[in-house]
């Protein structure tokens, strides 16, 4: 039983500047726009260029990917280096077990919701596996506010650019339950959108999320 001491009273608190004032103050809605895909797709690169591409436009827009959310909110041992890290990583980190992708995307779901909320654009760049994960992020925001993205490009394509030789180790057991090669990717059943990643540029795919978000009204 929970102590008196312990029992947590959290209430929500309704923000008082509406999010329709905020999206007007921005030039343009909040939303999520969550890239999947296997490593080395191109998630990441697409993603940054969808966000310089909307700064060009005055669009207010921010990227969430592994150098920010795994190497600080969800920081893993060894990635957080002051005296308390490794102690604090043990407690806090996430590695890459199906629970812990599933917090990891549980909170960055979380996160991106909040930027949504203050009416910016909010672009994930996480492989994102598992579609139950993926869908569960889904029904916390607003209707048309997920706008699923995936970055499809075949394995031997991701696995040919290996830029972080990953996907060799996996192949040489060095790295055990690498998504894709003995841990699965599921890939989503209705994307709002399908981004060529085998065929076409980082360039033309970033021009085709840019095209959809505008026939939605969110620029
Ligand atoms: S997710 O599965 O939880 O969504 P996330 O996108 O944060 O993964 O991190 C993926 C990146 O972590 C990969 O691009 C790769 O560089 C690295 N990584 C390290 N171990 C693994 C692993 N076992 N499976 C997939 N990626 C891994």
């Amino acid at each position: 039983m929970m102590s008196e001491q312990n029992k947590v009273e959290v209430h929500w608190h309704e923000h008082s500047v509406v999010r329709e004032e905020r999206e007007t103050m921005n030039g343009n809605k909040g939303c999520v726009i969550w890239f999947t895909g296997l490593s080395a797709c191109g998630k990441s690169t697409i993603a940054n260029l969808v966000d310089h591409k909307l700064n060009a436009l005055k669009k207010h827009s921010f990227v969430l990917d592994g150098d920010n959310v795994r190497h600080g909110l969800n920081a893993g041992t060894g990635m957080l280096k002051d005296e308390h890290g490794e102690e604090f990583a043990k407690r806090f980190g996430l590695g890459f077990s199906a629970q812990d992708r599933e917090e990891n995307i549980r909170r960055i779901g979380a996160v991106a919701k909040l930027f949504a909320e203050s009416g910016i654009i909010a672009l994930t760049a996480f492989i994102s596996p598992y579609r139950m994960d993926r869908d569960r992020v889904r029904k916390t925001l607003q209707v048309g506010d997920f706008i699923e993205v995936f970055v499809d490009a075949p394995l031997e394509v991701c696995e040919k650019r290996d830029p972080k030789g990953l996907y060799k180790k996996a192949r040489a057991g060095e790295l055990k339950g690498f998504t894709g090669i003995d841990d699965p990717y599921e890939a989503p059943l209705s994307p709002e959108l399908v981004l060529d990643a085998a065929v076409k540029s980082a360039e033309q795919l970033a021009d085709e999320v840019i095209e959809y978000i505008s026939s939605k009204g969110k620029i």
